[in-house]
């Protein structure tokens, strides 16, 4: 009984964590809002105004091209809403690419229904779909593509229809999960190989409907040359996915593991010049990556996150404590509170440019602001009271936003963690270990810094268990191991 009373605790309580909003919407502008409306209007008469073209035409031909109409519209807005939904912080670009590639399908089927195959018109949108925005709007969108044909005379068979319901469902789940280009390619030869064999045993039994209904393969009904097509179609698309990537602002996983490499020219240049900073960045990426697991977040976005959140101490390095090698601190012979601390808040603004040149995507640039969140720079802002008494706060804090994600936020907790963690003594046990992050997070927790961030009071307990574990890491990597003086052994 109280198993069973366990488990609807649990359910509920995940019921209501699936409620909750992962990340702020971007509002979008009435003026994207009426062009998105436009399209999806222009998508729903184009999928049905060939029922009208009947002669005579009669009140319920006019009434099932109402219906159908009305379906096609309200099916476009729903895809929106998923796409909103899987991804919150979707654009209007973004949006805008789904709808119109809802709208080249349709013009296509249109256009050269009895030349080319299904397949090869709606798997490569798919693809594009979930690598840029997720499987389930991938998904979505096949949905709507494949049931709505504009032209009623074009029937489809229903083997052809089942192999381009199994080909993109393969395409839209695997499509979301690739990390790499390689993935990617071998995608783009075994979906179309799969979809020969498939239609070589399920169509070509049926010679009959295969003659008369399937009008789609191409130099007719030539399955190899249909899934040769498609495999072409589908390489040509990822060929091309780079370029929507840096039109639509897409960030295909691919793209975010192109950005965590360690020779990008950015993070060279921060190594180099910078490697105090670089040596803190490396940690914190170990940090955040633990934590995010912890929580089922998305670790290959706050991984590359982590690495360019702190790129803009790069205008300079040697005004952060972590660069200064004990050497000189700047701030002493500066002396003056409030201009260091607009040095500080400046890594935040240069590192905000950096990411603008070098074309980094908004999701990583708002690692850069979010992560200082509106803290305040404790150290110099009493130094600032000592002189004056009655000096204001807010020149002393960050000018945010505080994290709008579970991502930038578990990283602002790494951050403030980070230093505390490896200055810690090595004989420090778990308990205090464990206490200096609660301090530090509790610390963050009261100041507001996480009220955007959506984490629950549960996650924040599992990202403390996993900077304890990281932590244990650490300390691992510290004991000196007892060697002998002939060290001979490797
Ligand atoms: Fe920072
Ligand atoms: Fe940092």
């Amino acid at each position: 009984m109280q198993n069973i009373t366990t488990t609807l605790k649990k359910l509920f309580y995940l019921w209501r964590r699936s409620q909750v909003p992962v990340k702020q919407p971007i509002k979008i502008s009435r003026i994207d809002n009426l062009i998105i409306f436009l399209v999806c209007i222009l998508i729903s008469i184009i999928s049905s105004y060939k029922l009208l073209l009947v002669s005579p035409l009669y009140i319920a031909d006019i009434f099932s091209w109402f219906l159908t109409f009305t379906e096609i519209l309200i099916s476009s807005g729903v895809l929106i809403l998923v796409s909103k939904k899987e991804n919150p912080t979707i654009s209007s670009r973004q949006i805008f690419l789904i709808i119109t590639l809802l709208l080249a399908v349709q013009v296509t089927k249109l256009v050269l229904a009895s030349t080319i195959s299904p397949l090869s018109m709606i798997i490569p949108p798919a693809l594009i779909i979930s690598q840029g925005m997720g499987s389930i709007t991938a998904l979505a969108w096949v949905s709507i593509a494949s049931f709505s044909w504009p032209d009623p005379a074009v029937a489809i068979n229903n083997n052809l229809f089942f192999i381009l319901l199994a080909c993109s469902l393969v395409v839209s789940l695997l499509g979301g999960r690739i990390r790499s280009r390689a993935q990617l390619l071998q995608l783009s030869i075994f979906v179309p190989l799969g979809s020969f064999l498939s239609q070589w045993i399920l169509i070509d039994q049926d010679k009959i409907s295969l003659i008369n209904e399937q009008k789609f393969v191409l130099a007719n009904r030539d399955i190899f040359s249909d899934s040769l097509f498609l495999a072409m179609v589908m390489l040509f698309t990822i060929l091309f996915i780079p370029i929507f990537e840096s039109i639509f602002g897409l960030l295909t996983k691919a793209r975010l593991l192109e950005l965590a490499d360690k020779e990008k020219p950015l993070i060279r240049r921060l190594s180099l010049e910078a490697p105090g900073t670089f040596e803190h960045t490396l940690l914190i990426c170990g940090l955040a990556e633990e934590a995010t697991r912890m929580i089922g977040g998305d670790i290959d976005l706050i991984k590359t996150g982590a690495l360019y959140h702190d790129v803009g101490k790069l205008h300079a390095p040697n005004w952060f404590i972590e660069n200064q090698d004990g050497s000189k601190n700047p701030h002493d012979e500066l002396d003056d509170p409030i201009k260091s601390a607009e040095i500080l808040q400046a890594h935040v603004d240069e590192g905000l440019k950096f990411a603008r040149k070098n074309r980094l995507p908004k999701l990583i640039a708002n690692f850069i602001p979010e992560h200082q969140g509106t803290l305040k720079m404790g150290y110099f802002f009493q130094k600032a009271k000592e002189k004056n008494i009655d000096v204001n706060e807010y020149y002393f804090r960050y000018k945010g936003p505080i994290p709008q994600s579970k991502e930038t936020a578990i990283l602002m907790l790494a951050d403030g963690c980070e230093a505390a963690l490896r200055a810690m003594n090595i004989d420090a046990s778990d308990e205090e270990a464990f206490e200096t992050i609660s301090k530090i997070i509790y610390s963050r927790q009261k100041d507001g810094q996480l009220d955007d961030s959506n984490l629950s009071k549960g996650e924040i307990f599992l990202i403390k268990r996993s900077f304890l574990n990281v932590w244990k890491r650490i300390r691992h990597r510290r004991i000196q191991y007892p060697t002998s003086k002939n060290n001979t052994f490797s």
